[in-house]
């Protein structure tokens, strides 16, 4: 049997202002049709049924997630992490929870923040890679056709494996430099990762065992635990002192044994605020604009209004975004900097 898992823990930090901690990217309506997390969920109607589908998120967001979820997921398929230990941590939570209430399965995991353009091939897709696991027990990541060399994804080089739909993977590199990133783009033989995985709960915990042996034993603490009075002691004595690392420097940049099917359906990760062109469709002079906004002369800028009418006027590449308390001013090219001023925030308390 097929259970979704989707990851939705992350601080989404790069779109600050809009997104906080009391509003998280992934209740964040970037595309103006529903939130992130509710387009994750639905985007999965011909792939397993809905209530199959955990949401892992951290203990603060929980009730907010389950309020908006309200009516598509149960609240007792909503994980609360005590902490937020990165994507490994997660996933091997999520991994004790299907072995424990459902024996074993396999778990589609999705990130909730990538918006896909054609559902009917993702759905084609998806199909294959639950296919592959339940023939080979293999690990299954979906690779994407990079544009760009991004220094934000995952990169995976593979070769064809005769016969089969799927490739076998030969190296995967999580986040590499620009000019690492540049010379795989240049070579052609490397997808991105979309951050997407398939496998069995059984299997991807034996990796756990065996590359992340720390975090495995953890995981080992809390599953005994579930299920039992003793759960959410367990859970908040442990999980708070889980390795931080993800899943993709953990296991995918290690394991033996990865297969990968391609996705070509329009995927994109809607990260931060230079990638809106998959949700939002651009004016003539390239600007993306949402909300009470005047631009004139305005070139190519994206600029998010609140409460306030935002006027730009003769400026170009920009982001302006009013969040509830702040104003966010920057380069179109710098977007991925705004997650320093979060952290600088923080710093000062
Ligand atoms: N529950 C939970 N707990 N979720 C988390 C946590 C956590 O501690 N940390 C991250 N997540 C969620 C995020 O909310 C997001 O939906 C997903 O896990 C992936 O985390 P990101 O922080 O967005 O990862 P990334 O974008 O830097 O990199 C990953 O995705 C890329 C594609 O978008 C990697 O898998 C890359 O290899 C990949 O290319
Ligand atoms: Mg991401």
């Amino acid at each position: 049997k097929t259970y979704g898992v989707i990851m939705a823990g992350g601080g989404g930090t790069r779109f600050w202002p809009l997104s906080t901690k009391a509003e998280p990217k992934q209740f964040l309506n970037l595309s103006g049709k529903d939130i992130l997390v509710n387009e994750t969920i639905d985007r999965q109607h011909d792939l397993m049924d809905q209530k199959d589908i955990f949401i892992v998120t951290n203990e603060t967001q929980a009730k907010m997630m389950k309020e908006r979820t309200a009516g598509r997921i149960a609240a007792d398929h909503i994980l609360a992490e005590p902490a937020a230990r990165n994507t490994a941590a997660c996933i091997g939570y999520a991994a004790m929870e299907i072995l424990h209430k459902y024996g074993d399965g396999v778990m589609c995991i999705f990130a909730a923040d990538a918006y896909i353009r054609d559902e009917a091939e993702y759905t084609r897709v998806m199909k294959e890679a639950v296919r592959a696991v339940e023939e080979t027990d293999a690990l299954v990541t979906i690779g994407i056709h990079p544009t760009f060399p991004s220094t934000g994804y995952g990169y995976i080089r593979s070769v064809e494996e005769a016969g089969e739909v799927w490739r076998k993977v030969e190296e995967f590199v999580e986040k590499p430099d620009l000019e690492t990133a540049k010379s795989y783009l240049a070579s052609g033989s490397y997808a991105w990762n979309s951050g997407m995985f398939v496998w069995k709960a059984s299997t991807i915990l034996h990796y756990f065992e065996e590359l992340l042996p720390d975090v495995y034993a953890c995981l080992k603490q809390i599953g005994a635990a579930l299920g039992t009075e003793k759960e959410q002691e367990v859970l908040h004595e442990v999980y708070p002192t889980i390795p931080k690392i993800s899943v993709d420097y953990g296991i995918m940049e290690r394991a033996k044994g990865v297969l990968m099917l391609e996705g070509d359906f329009g995927w994109n990760d809607v990260g931060s605020w230079d990638t809106l062109d998959a949700v939002r469709t651009r004016d003539a002079a390239g600007n993306i604009s949402s909300g009470d906004t005047l631009l004139l002369d305005a070139k190519n800028c994206v600029v998010y209004g609140g409460k306030k009418l935002i006027a730009a006027v003769g400026v170009e590449n920009l982001v302006i975004v009013e969040g509830r308390d702040s104003i966010l001013v920057c380069p179109v090219d710098q977007a991925q900097r705004v997650k320093e001023v979060v952290e600088t925030l923080e710093k000062e308390g």
